[in-house]
């Protein structure tokens, strides 16, 4: 429980936590190289099948912001969608809404940031350019039934402009929801937040929204996310968690910035917790180990080191 939380207050937690696996999109988007179309189909296929509920596959961004992701459409046309697993993507503009609705996407996600030099340097906006420029893209997204997430990026530090105070992440969360936005994922981009800045960030955030329309993205560049994202579930009862299949990823506009949390690492820490997650951690393991001959680096998580060349079992864990 929170220092500051009343003992005769009710315990927030819920066992139940959900996990989004953003590895083809944001994992992806950082690599150097581009990993063919049926490596990517193959490795979202295998991410399907380890529990998670839902899977971001891609972007429809512009090609040349984001080569790696240009064959977005491609992938959505080829997998195969489990019943019960969301595949979502990106979507910056109505450009991008069209691509989402042509494959029959069932979410997108717009993305902005706290930070107005983040946001320039990303998406080529003031952000209150871009809120303007997701109004049609949030309406029509909803009119066809689409859900909606909204990224708040750089909501702890922004590589330009340094600690972002939580009023800036919630000025611009508010707004995202009064747009129609269903869920909000503020994102530690730069991967620098410890359990101190999530506790000041959730004190902030979680008055404006319910629990449950809330998820924590953490990047894991000084090896907090894990510590991170137990305190929020542990303290504040945050019940989602955006991650990533084999510790992958970055932001090609967040120099410096190393890959999400690995869903493994997360997914392990949380069970040994006490929380139930419907994820395999090994079944994640493998699917991130499929690509790895195509990545300019190793797997970085904990598990995935541990598994090398075992039965791969891991603790007492359940799958
Ligand atoms: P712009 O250059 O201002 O856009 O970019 P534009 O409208 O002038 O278009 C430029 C060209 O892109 C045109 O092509 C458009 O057709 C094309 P041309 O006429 O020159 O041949 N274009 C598109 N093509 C396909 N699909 C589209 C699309 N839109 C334009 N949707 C824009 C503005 C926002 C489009 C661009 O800057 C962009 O795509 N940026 C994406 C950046 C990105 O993906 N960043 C990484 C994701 S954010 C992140 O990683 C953080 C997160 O993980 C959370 C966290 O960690 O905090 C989410
Ligand atoms: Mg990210």
């Amino acid at each position: 429980m929170h220092p500051n939380a009343r003992s005769d207050e009710p315990d927030p937690r819920s066992p139940h936590v959900r996990i989004i696996e953003v590895s083809p999109r944001d994992g992806l988007q950082n690599e150097p190289g581009i990993i063919p179309t049926d490596d990517k189909v193959a490795f979202v296929n295998a991410l399907s099948r380890t529990g998670v509920g839902e899977i971001e596959v891609g972007s429809f961004v512009s090609p040349v912001a984001v080569p790696q992701l240009a064959d977005t459409d491609e992938v959505f046309r080829k997998i195969e969608r489990v019943p019960g697993v969301i595949y979502s993507a990106l979507v910056p503009n109505e450009r991008g809404l069209e691509r989402a609705r042509a494959v029959s996407a069932q979410k997108i996600a717009v993305f902005t940031a706290a930070s107005e030099t983040f946001t320039q340097r990303n998406i080529k906006a003031t952000i209150r350019e871009s809120l303007e420029r997701f109004r049609p893209v949030v309406a029509g997204a909803k009119r066809d039934g689409m859900v909606v997430r909204g990224y708040v990026s750089t909501a702890v530090f922004c590589p330009y402009e340094g600690r972002i105070a939580p009023t800036r992440v919630t000025e611009v969360m508010k707004r995202l929801l009064d747009l129609g936005a269903d869920e909000i994922s503020l994102g530690d981009t730069i991967g620098k937040a410890a359990p101190a800045d999530v506790r000041r960030l959730l004190d902030a955030a979680l008055p404006c929204l319910s629990r449950d329309r809330l998820s924590l993205h953490f990047h894991d560049t000084y090896g907090m996310a894990v510590a991170n994202a137990l305190t929020a579930w542990w303290e504040y009862g945050v019940e989602a968690f955006d991650s990533s299949a084999g510790g992958l990823g970055g932001c090609p506009y967040a120099p410096g910035a190393s890959g999400n949390v690995a869903t493994e690492d997360l997914v392990y820490a949380l069970k040994a917790s006490g929380a139930t997650v419907p994820v395999n951690e090994i079944q994640v393991v493998a699917a991130a180990r499929r690509l790895v001959r195509h990545l300019s680096r190793g797997l970085t998580s904990r598990l995935s080191a541990l598994t090398i060349g075992t039965e791969c079992r891991v603790g007492d864990q359940e799958p």
